[in-house]
């Protein structure tokens, strides 16, 4: 019988320390064996954002312990791997190096293949760890930092549908909250204090909307979330301002992944249309509501993963490390971190203020 590949993961690329190990199962799908996420929400908060050189510390200070703890916890050790996978980007450089450099050294001393992972790779292959999926696919990323829609032709074969021209959409909504005095990172008390106001109360903008095919832009939105929020008088006005952002939100979504779904079908005839999204935000469950009720108008299954997989996380590095490595995708330890790192190298660089689509 083949052997069962197995990898361990290392992800530091921004203010989450994690690893994991995860094994290839004989129905081509992924079965986790170790998921360990130590997040650095409190050694961030009062400073709203993550601060690079404090995250970094954390990591330098947590890797080995969370490293020792994934392998624990998936009852093997090293010499059961076949091999190590690390973010090599894109993100904080200070970050990357904490992780890439402890993957690097495990696999350079125990002579296990190394790969360097693209943490946006990473999102885009995670829903393959449940499912039986196959390519191509459409992919919306909605994180922190990223916002884009993908076409999945294969690993290492993206073509970038449409993107955000200014903020990601994460970004957003922690904005939001902050203007509405929500701690940092205040994407998921958004969707609470949503369902607590009315989405109708306020009317804010959907910059782009009927331009610029399926990208995105979230800038007059939020200039608009912040004249607005200097106006409200109480608290329960603060809920009907989240309803309302949130709701502008999800018309924008929905428009745009509509567009995204005619693009992806261009030109192929027989294709089939799957669905998947990832990132942070995909945790949020009116947005999961409102594009699984798109998918099925317009006939494509819709396949969401668990919200530990949307978050960032090391098995989704593990699990890339793994469709890489089949294809002889293996790197030298020479592999330096990237702070950009586009899927599409191909696809044109939209942020910049002032932009017009
Ligand atoms: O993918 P992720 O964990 O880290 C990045 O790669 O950025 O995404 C974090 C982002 C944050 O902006 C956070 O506020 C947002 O995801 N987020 C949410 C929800 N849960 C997390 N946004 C809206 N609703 C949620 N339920
Ligand atoms: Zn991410």
């Amino acid at each position: 019988m083949k052997e069962k590949l197995t990898f361990l993961g290392i992800e530091t690329s921004c203010d989450e320390t994690a690893a994991s190990v995860v094994q290839e199962k004989a129905d081509g799908t992924g079965k986790i064996l170790s998921n360990v996420v130590s997040s650095q929400i409190k050694e961030h908060k009062e400073f709203g954002g993550v601060v690079p050189e404090i995250a970094a510390r954390a990591h330098v200070e947590k890797i080995e312990f969370i490293i020792k703890k994934a392998l624990k916890e998936s009852n093997l050790d090293l010499n059961n791997i076949n091999g190590i996978s690390a973010t090599a980007g894109p993100g904080l450089i200070v970050c990357l190096t904490v992780g890439l450099n402890a993957g690097k050294a495990i696999a350079g001393s125990l002579k296990k293949p190394f790969i360097a992972v693209n943490h946006l790779e990473g999102h885009a292959l995670s829903p393959k760890i449940n499912n039986k999926i196959q390519f191509p696919y459409l992919l919306l990323l909605i994180s922190g930092g990223h916002t884009q829609f993908l076409e999945v032709r294969g690993v290492n074969n993206y073509k970038q549908l449409g993107t955000t021209i200014d903020d990601a959409l994460g970004e957003a909504f922690d904005k939001t909250a902050k203007l509405l005095g929500i701690e940092f990172p205040g994407g998921p008390k958004i969707e609470e204090w949503a369902k607590k106001g009315n989405e109708n109360y306020f009317k804010l903008p959907k910059p782009i909307l009927k331009k610029g095919g399926c990208n995105l832009s979230f800038a007059g939105l939020k200039t608009a979330v912040l004249r607005t929020s200097k106006k409200l008088k109480n608290q329960k006005e603060k809920y009907h301002l989240a309803a309302s952002f949130q709701k502008t939100i999800n018309e924008i979504l929905y428009e745009k992944t509509k567009i995204a779904m005619k693009e992806f079908l261009k030109n192929k005839k027989d294709k089939q249309k799957t669905f998947v999204i990832a990132g942070g935000v995909a945790a949020n469950l009116s947005i999961r509501d409102n594009l699984s009720k798109l998918a099925k108008e317009n006939k494509f299954a819709s396949i969401f993963p668990p919200t530990n997989l949307c978050s960032d996380n090391a098995a989704m590095i593990a699990w890339a490390g793994i469709e890489r490595y089949k294809i002889n995708l293996i790197d030298n330890l020479e592999f330096l971190s990237r702070s950009r790192w586009p899927l599409d190298s191909s696809a044109p660089f939209l942020k910049g203020p002032g932009l017009k689509l």
